[in-house]
């Protein structure tokens, strides 16, 4: 019997209220005798220790945060060294490449899920473990929610790809490879290699994509001990982090601290300023925005706007040209945060799971190396932040800057005395197998002065909201040398493409949202210096076509679908279920026998 007390309000672990049940024996036995069928003691189970759960988000068709089937092992000795006893048990998996219609539509799946198992066991703080793209949020959510302690350990990202001497980045050598093969230069048994090239070991992403931007966010919100999301999943350092996570959940369920007590304002600003700084995927946008609307911070649009003046700092793909091998070893998450902070840029004060504040963790974790982690003053680009658009086509939608390639700015950004300014026609496609069908088609007279858009991909529509913004041009126009044109949709894009679409626009086509009544051949203009981007059509002829309702969408499949789709908020707020946002703090609250 330990006989060291928790931090909480009655100076007990909410497990006791299982494992001792006071006056309840008969409950007692109950929830106690099962636990003997894998050799635990009720001895152990009733020494006032706390139960750590182990939310294991690996599995075989979670192949990016697979790892955590070892990891486990180290976190469980951490645990136990510490004075803590391990419960691990499935999360609902989120495989982003494989899960169709698309993984977005598990991420608040999974989180709601988490959130019962959270509630409603002998649980006392949790491990949360973290790698594909919405792994992160879902877990972040739910025990924000739930609000007991929880320490993010990411999986780490594959080892760098290498394909003929040339690093080739997860995902990011899949829409260059599709151009590639377009324009004719490569077979697609070269591609399918060039593919394969890039996913060398176990890990997630190993360029700057969603899983690496999200648990870069973790680890700058002060959940995650520092320098745990850029670690390499094969290295030793890996299982290192794995166990040091252990042992400081097992401490942070004795201080009590909980996710009320690190998340605030601040460190969902330090999150928006470090996406920018990293180069990060847009899908941050909404993930970011729906973990701040569950810690109850009110993200703005203003907030993303003050983000766009911060410098890309990080040379890694797609802004980049190096993987997550050499972040590591450049320094990670902190050797970022440590520029951000001798610029004055982030707020050192906010708190994290290592009882310091961010400053603390960062100190002396300036990168030696230049080539990969730049400084403010000399940075890779300057104002690297989500650019944010409005007009009459949406209300809000956000534009990759960082990934502005020279030939992009080139053709559309530099006309004299119209700088950041240009007009495209309108090829409108309804979703992605309408683009697939069409795009080759000569008929649509696809040409630089094209914008390619497509709707009916928002979080409703899909649903789910998917990845698909990032259209590649016309096999044609790829032949001629022409490897990008200006895209615009209601869905997100891949955080390892590296185009520069307009994305994210909210509301939705489905949701009644500008795109619906936009047409084939209708004029847009696109302001980079206002951003304002408006269809050039009449208010007469918008009216007009607005009685014609709205361009049709799938039925949903399953009943998930269904809910979800009842449920779901714009991208623009988070796409979050807006009836889970009124439940906060749920484990002050005990379930009942
Ligand atoms: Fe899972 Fe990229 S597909 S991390
Ligand atoms: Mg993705």
């Amino acid at each position: 019997m330990t006989t060291r007390k928790p931090a909480t309000s009655n100076g007990r672990f909410r497990s006791q209220e299982w494992f001792e049940a006071p006056g309840h024996i008969d409950m007692a036995a109950l929830y106690l005798e099962r636990f003997m069928n894998y050799g635990i003691t009720p001895q152990e189970l009733r020494s006032g220790r706390p139960i750590i759960g182990f939310a294991q988000s690996g599995s075989d068709i979670a192949p990016c945060n697979r790892i955590h089937l070892e990891l486990a092992k180290r976190t469980r000795d951490g645990i136990r060294d510490a004075g803590g006893i391990c419960m691990e048990f499935p999360v609902h998996p989120i495989f982003e490449n494989c899960r169709r219609p698309t993984a977005a539509i598990d991420r608040n799946l999974s989180m709601m899920t988490l959130i019962e198992i959270l509630h409603a066991y002998p649980l006392d703080a949790v491990v949360l473990t973290t790698g594909c793209d919405k792994t992160t949020p879902a877990g972040i959510m739910a025990a924000t929610a739930v609000d007991i302690p929880a320490i993010v350990l990411s999986g780490g990202p594959m080892l760098d790809g290498w394909h003929d001497g040339d690093l080739v980045g997860s995902g990011t050598v899949i829409w260059r490879a599709r151009r590639k093969l377009g324009a004719g230069e490569i077979t697609e048994d070269e591609f399918l290699d060039m593919a394969c090239a890039s996913a060398p070991s176990a890990g997630h992403c190993n360029t700057m994509g969603t899983a690496s931007t999200m648990n870069a966010v973790a680890e700058t919100m002060g959940l995650s001990l520092p320098g745990c999301s850029a670690i390499p999943a094969p290295y030793r350092e890996r299982g290192q982090m794995a166990y040091e996570t252990g042992v400081r959940i097992v401490e942070m369920a004795y201080e009590d601290l909980k996710p009320s007590k690190i998340l605030t304002k601040a460190s969902f600003m330090n999150a928006i300023a470090a996406v920018a700084a990293i180069g990060g995927s847009t899908n941050a946008q909404p993930h970011i925005t729906a973990m701040a609307r569950h810690a109850g911070v009110d993200i703005t649009d203003a907030d993303w706007r003050a983000a766009y003046d911060i410098p890309l700092l990080l040379n890694m793909q797609p802004a980049g040209k190096y993987l997550g091998e050499r972040f590591h070893r450049a320094g990670g998450v902190p050797a970022i945060l440590h520029e951000l902070a001798v610029a004055n840029l982030i707020d050192t004060t906010a708190a994290t799971v290592t009882g310091k504040t961010l400053g603390e963790n960062i100190e002396g974790k300036a990168s030696k190396d230049r080539e990969m982690i730049k400084t403010v003053a000399e940075p890779m680009m300057e104002r690297a932040g989500f650019l944010v658009l409005k007009g009459n086509l949406f209300d809000f939608a956000i534009m990759k800057t960082s990934v502005i390639s020279k030939e992009f700015r080139a053709r559309y950004l530099s006309r004299p005395g119209h700088e950041n300014i240009f007009e495209c026609k309108a090829v409108v496609f309804d979703g992605s197998t309408d683009y697939h069908d069409r795009i080759n088609d000569p008929a649509l007279n696809i040409d630089e002065d094209t914008i390619l858009v497509i709707r009916g991909s928002g979080t409703i529509g899909w649903p789910g909201s998917a990845e698909v913004v990032n259209m590649t041009p016309p096999d044609a126009l790829l032949k001629k040398g022409i490897t990008s044109l200006p895209t615009l949709g209601d869905g997100r894009q891949s955080g390892t493409s590296d185009s520069p679409s307009i994305l994210n626009a909210s509301p939705e086509s489905a949701a009644g949202g500008g795109l619906s009544w936009l047409r084939t051949g209708d004029m847009i203009r696109i302001d980079l210096n206002t951003g304002a981007c408006d269809a050039l059509v009449e208010a007469d002829v918008i009216a007009e076509r607005k009685t014609e309702g709205l361009p049709p969408v799938p039925e949903s499949m399953t009943p998930w679908q269904e809910i979800y789709r009842s449920t779901v908020s714009q991208l623009h707020t988070g796409g979050v279920m807006e009836p889970a946002l009124k439940f906060t703090r749920i484990a002050e609250k005990m379930p009942r026998h």
